[in-house]
């Protein structure tokens, strides 16, 4: 089934939907922090990589062959999320785990936002912005310190003995981290509600493949449309709002 934002009967079906198959795994991309300020990647006319080559600034490959252009360019993109403060997404999603609807958010977001919301249960698969490791002996540190570097000068950041730092961010070339396993263990598990993301890259994108059953939450549409239970097309924050109300009009106790 799929609809505009607008229509209360769909929000309603699917709020229905959502209280009978609680509780559900979470994935949502960067579609959930563009109303933090946050630019996503692929929205036509504003997507950062309409003005930056991902292959260019933020892959292993140009950290060790070019690592000026790595942390001038690509580490300076990373940095602007930093100071994003969570909006109402983040915030129902984090009172929809406390309430059991909600069982584990994985996110493909680095910015933090829905662990600083209050989401307990969060596998960041692509990594995070709190901490940079040394690629030589493997001590971790935290990004200010590598901020600080970089503001001096320092390029690439070196650890004390010696190594070059990079952020705990996956790059494009990187592994996922293990989460990412446990990630599709889960959606093997239970359904599956997707929120901001064009699902266009992989690994993550493999994550709808593993469920039973998908809502998707988006502005644009994904190549998984036609496979979900639900797709509501609308801002985030209008819609969770919606499903949030409805939920609580079916079901005042949960
Ligand atoms: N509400 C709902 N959907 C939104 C909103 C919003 N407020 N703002 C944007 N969107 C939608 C866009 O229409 C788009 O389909 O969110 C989606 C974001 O897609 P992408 O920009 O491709 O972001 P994402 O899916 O998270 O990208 C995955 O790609 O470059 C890598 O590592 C990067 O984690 C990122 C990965």
């Amino acid at each position: 089934m799929s609809c505009a934002t607008g229509s209360k009967e769909l929000i309603s079906h699917t709020a229905e939907f959502l209280l009978k198959n609680k509780p559900w795994l979470v994935l949502t991309g960067a579609g959930v922090s563009t109303e933090s300020g946050i630019p996503d990647f692929r929205s036509p006319g504003s997507g950062l990589w309409q003005r930056y080559d991902p292959m260019e600034v933020l892959s292993t490959d140009t950290l060790f062959r070019d690592p000026e252009t790595f942390y001038r360019v690509g580490f300076y993109i990373l940095r602007q999320f930093k100071h994003a403060r969570p909006n109402l997404s983040h915030y129902l999603l984090a009172e929809w785990e406390k309430r059991g609807l909600v069982h584990t958010l994985v996110t493909q977001n680095i910015d933090s936002l829905h662990t600083i919301s209050g989401s307990q249960r969060v596998l960041e698969i692509h990594g995070h912005l709190r901490t940079a490791h040394c690629m030589r002996c493997e001590k971790t540190v935290p990004l200010d310190r590598v901020e600080k570097e970089v503001d001096g000068g320092e390029i690439p950041p070196k650890c004390q003995c010696g190594g070059v730092l990079r952020p705990d961010v996956v790059l494009f070339g990187d592994l996922l981290p293990s989460c990412f396993e446990e990630a599709m263990e889960f959606a093997r598990r239970m359904p599956l509600l997707v929120i901001g993301s064009s699902l266009q890259v992989s690994p993550a994108n493999f994550i709808p493949f593993a469920a039973h059953q998908v809502v998707i939450v988006n502005i644009g549409v994904t190549p998984f449309d036609a496979r979900s239970d639900y797709v509501l097309n609308g801002k985030a924050s209008e819609i969770l709002r919606g499903l949030n109300e409805e939920m609580k009009k079916q079901q005042p106790t949960v």
